[in-house]
């Protein structure tokens, strides 16, 4: 649980992941709360599933997991009990219930339960008291200045992958070093380059920093740098703080079934 905190709304808080081995990993940690429901996982969508996510994360050595799906397996075999009993209650009939593949199946069938409705949702649901007048502010203001262009649908994001820096570099303006080329590294395909998957919104306002590279401290400072690199606006001071005052409505309780070990 050091990687996924519950006070911190299951990320670990630090601008990079540091994998199992302490090893700084290249990109932030993403939260596990909403995100089976995205259409692809990691911030260049290099993973099809939570399911996948699950199983590919036991690989990856040095930073993480093993070395072979053969490393892997033999530490699934190894688990102690209540695992061997649970796997064979999970998947009945399999004449080997515990594999790679009923791990990932079990693991995301657990986060696709991690969701967090929020004071958004019951706005939408007719709670017209949901959002006091800043959010609504804020959430006209996302509206009209083009946020929704492609922080869109349930989780306001996850699923579209977009170019991180259309009207000016974002570079200069997150101050990243080194600066990550998104899925042109996967897909060596110019069009690819700078290209992420667009972030998820739900819980943004308790998981910072932000970015891919966890390069910017604070939300206000995040939303005005998008308002310049996606739309090329500069944002007034007042018009941010509307625009954040909407994103903290989409914080919603942490799951009850999401507690420290
Ligand atoms: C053209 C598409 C596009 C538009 C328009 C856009 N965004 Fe984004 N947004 C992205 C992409 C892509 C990322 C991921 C960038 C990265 O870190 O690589 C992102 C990331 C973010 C993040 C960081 C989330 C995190 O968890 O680190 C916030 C906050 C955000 N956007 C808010 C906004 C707001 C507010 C607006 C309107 C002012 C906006 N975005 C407009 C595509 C867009």
């Amino acid at each position: 649980m050091s990687c996924h905190v519950p006070a911190r709304y299951a990320t670990d808080g630090l601008p990079r992941a540091r994998g199992v081995f302490g090893r700084d990993n290249p990109r932030n940690s993403p939260t596990v709360f909403n995100a089976a429901y995205q259409t692809a996982e990691h911030w260049r969508a290099d993973r099809d599933s939570v399911e996948d996510q699950a199983r590919r994360a036991l690989l990856g050595k040095p930073s993480f997991g093993n070395a072979t799906d053969e490393e892997a397996l033999a530490r699934l075999r190894a688990l102690p009990a209540p695992y061997p009993e649970e796997f064979r209650r999970a998947f009945p009939g399999d004449a080997e219930p515990v594999s790679i593949r009923n791990w990932g199946t079990a693991i995301g069938a657990y986060e696709r339960t991690l969701l967090t409705p929020g004071p958004f949702d019951a706005f939408l649901n007719g709670d017209g008291k949901a959002l006091g007048a800043g959010a609504r502010a804020g959430l006209t203001a996302f509206m009209d200045e083009g946020c929704v262009q492609c922080h869109d649908g349930p989780l306001l994001g996850g699923n579209a992958l977009r170019k991180f820096g259309v009207d000016a570099e974002y570079a200069p303006l997150t101050h990243s070093n080194p600066v990550d080329e998104g899925r042109f590294e996967i897909t060596k395909d110019e069009a690819d380059r700078y290209v992420f998957k667009v972030a998820p919104l739900r819980n943004v306002a308790r998981t910072a920093p932000y970015f891919h590279d966890g390069s910017v401290a604070t939300l206000p400072e995040a939303v005005a740098i998008m308002a310049q690199t996606q739309l090329g606006k500069q944002l007034s001071a007042e018009r941010v703080a509307a625009i954040v005052a909407f994103l903290e409505s989409l914080t919603g309780p942490v799951p009850a079934t999401f507690s420290p070990l």
